[in-house]
Formats: structure tokens, C-alpha cells, sequence
């Protein structure tokens, strides 16, 4: 059985002002309501630890955007795995669309930093997902394929265990536009078949994959009731305490 994990990716918005604000919200939320679902923030860094803070009194999680794949040194701008774990980060984000398109990530670099963080404790969300155009021409399988074997490689079956992949088309992204539930839960199988061949059956059928791109209150329902869909990775909505904790509600409703 998956436990369902509902992730908010707040990207470069919400300060430690509004973060402290937010997470408070999501927070009191937490306090007056059951559940079962594992939930996670991923702040911004200078935001993190008082959003950890806040979530010291529930079990709301918290997590990181991104992470470098050096101990320490003369990396400047960097964070590294330690200085996440001290600041309370269960979860971090590795290889989002946005890293790569802005930050010129590669398959290799984000394969490092995967490496890196399951080494080190900490549980990485791997993103892969196809640009429009690739699944315009019917590439989107062998997008996904190449990028979800090359960000794995080296990592074990014991390590997996503390693996979650979102899968997130690019064009859904910030855009409004959804993956259909059919279409969703075709990528998340197959993503599942990969793993499988990689490993094994008992640790593909363990690791959770969320959807990202475009969740919220009104489409939640339908992704997540997809039996290979085991959670969300949620930009815009999860900026709206209101939105957020509702799709956290929808995926309390949904029993696999
Ligand atoms: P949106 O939910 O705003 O489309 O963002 C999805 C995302 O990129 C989460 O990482």
C-alpha cells in the first residue's frame, strides 16, 4: 500500500514573511483535521525554517527545491544535503523542468544529486516529463524512459525505498492545461514498468509516483483515483492554503 504524499512546490515565491503566514495556515488546518496522506512544502531555502517551525506541531513535512551534490566547499550559492537536514528537510526536489530549462541541469548532473540526497537521508522527488513538442511527435515514452534511467542510475533497490518520481509534463505546467487521467496514469505505468525492470516488482509497486502540473481542487480527484497515481506535486495551488488543503481532503476521500 502507497500512502499518498500531497507536495507543494511554492517555487521562488513566498518569503520568510508569507511563508511563516502560509505554512501557519496549512498548519492550523493540520491541527483541526485528520489524515493519513503525507504532506510536504517545499519553500523557498531562506524560507525553510520557519515554515519547519510552524510544522513542528503537526505532521506536515518539509522539503527543499533543490540540493548541490558536493559536501561542502567552494561551490558558491550552493546548499548542501547537511545543511538541508539540519534545517529539518525530509524531502527535496531534484531536477525539476524549470532546473533544467533555466539552469541548464543535466541527466547527469541530476543523476549526482539523486545519488547524493538518498545517500545522505534525504528523500529525493525526481521530476522528469515531456516538452509539447515531444509528445506532439509521440517521443513522450522515450523522453521519459531515457530521463528516469539515467537519473536512477546507480541507485540500489535498498534505496529506493526512499525514492518518489513526479512525473510532470512540461506543457502542463503553470499553464493551466492537465494531463488527461488517461494520459497521466499511461506515463505513471509506464514509469512503474521501468522501475520493475530496473529492480524488482516489490519495489516498483513501493515507489510513489506524483503527478505535477496544473493540480487543483477541480481535476484532483480524477488524478489521483488512478491507481498508479499516488500523489501530487503542486505549484500554483499550493500557494492558496484554501486550495491546497482541499486537494489534501480530495486525496483522503480516495481509498485504493
Ligand atoms: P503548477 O501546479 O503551477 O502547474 O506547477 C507544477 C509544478 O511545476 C510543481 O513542481
Amino acid at each position: 500500500m502507497r500512502k499518498f504524499l500531497i507536495a507543494g512546490n511554492w517555487k521562488m515565491n513566498a518569503g520568510p514573511v508569507e511563508a511563516k503566514n502560509l505554512a501557519g495556515e496549512i498548519n492550523s488546518w493540520a491541527k483541526d483535521n485528520s489524515f493519513k496522506s503525507e504532506v510536504v512544502i517545499c519553500p523557498p531555502y531562506v524560507s525553510i525554517p520557519f515554515v519547519a517551525k510552524e510544522f513542528r506541531s503537526t505532521e506536515c513535512k518539509v522539503g527543499a527545491q533543490n540540493v548541490h551534490n558536493q559536501d561542502n566547499g567552494a561551490y558558491t550559492g550552493e546548499i548542501s544535503t547537511s545543511m538541508l537536514k539540519e534545517l529539518e528537510c525530509e524531502f527535496v526536489i531534484v531536477g525539476h523542468s524549470e532546473r533544467r530549462e533555466y539552469f541548464e541541469e543535466s541527466d547527469e548532473l541530476i543523476s549526482k544529486k539523486t545519488l547524493k540526497s538518498l545517500t545522505d537521508g534525504l528523500k529525493p522527488i525526481v521530476c522528469v516529463g515531456e516538452k509539447l513538442d515531444e509528445r506532439k511527435s509521440n517521443s513522450h515514452k522515450k523522453v521519459v524512459k531515457y530521463q528516469v534511467e539515467a537519473a536512477l542510475n546507480g541507485v540500489s533497490a535498498k534505496q529506493a525505498e526512499n525514492l518518489v518520481i513526479a512525473y510532470e509534463p512540461v506543457w502542463a505546467i503553470g499553464t493551466g492545461e492537465t494531463a488527461t487521467p488517461e494520459q497521466a496514469q499511461e506515463m505513471h505505468h509506464f514509469i512503474r514498468s521501468l522501475l520493475e525492470e530496473k529492480w524488482n516488482k516489490g519495489v516498483s509497486d513501493s515507489v510513489r509516483i506524483l503527478y505535477g502540473g496544473s493540480m487543483k481542487p477541480g481535476n484532483a480527484k480524477e488524478l489521483l483515483s488512478q491507481p498508479d497515481v499516488d500523489g501530487g506535486l503542486i505549484g500554483g495551488a499550493s500557494l492558496d492554503s484554501g486550495s491546497f488543503t482541499e486537494i489534501i481532503s480530495i486525496s483522503e476521500s480516495i481509498s485504493k
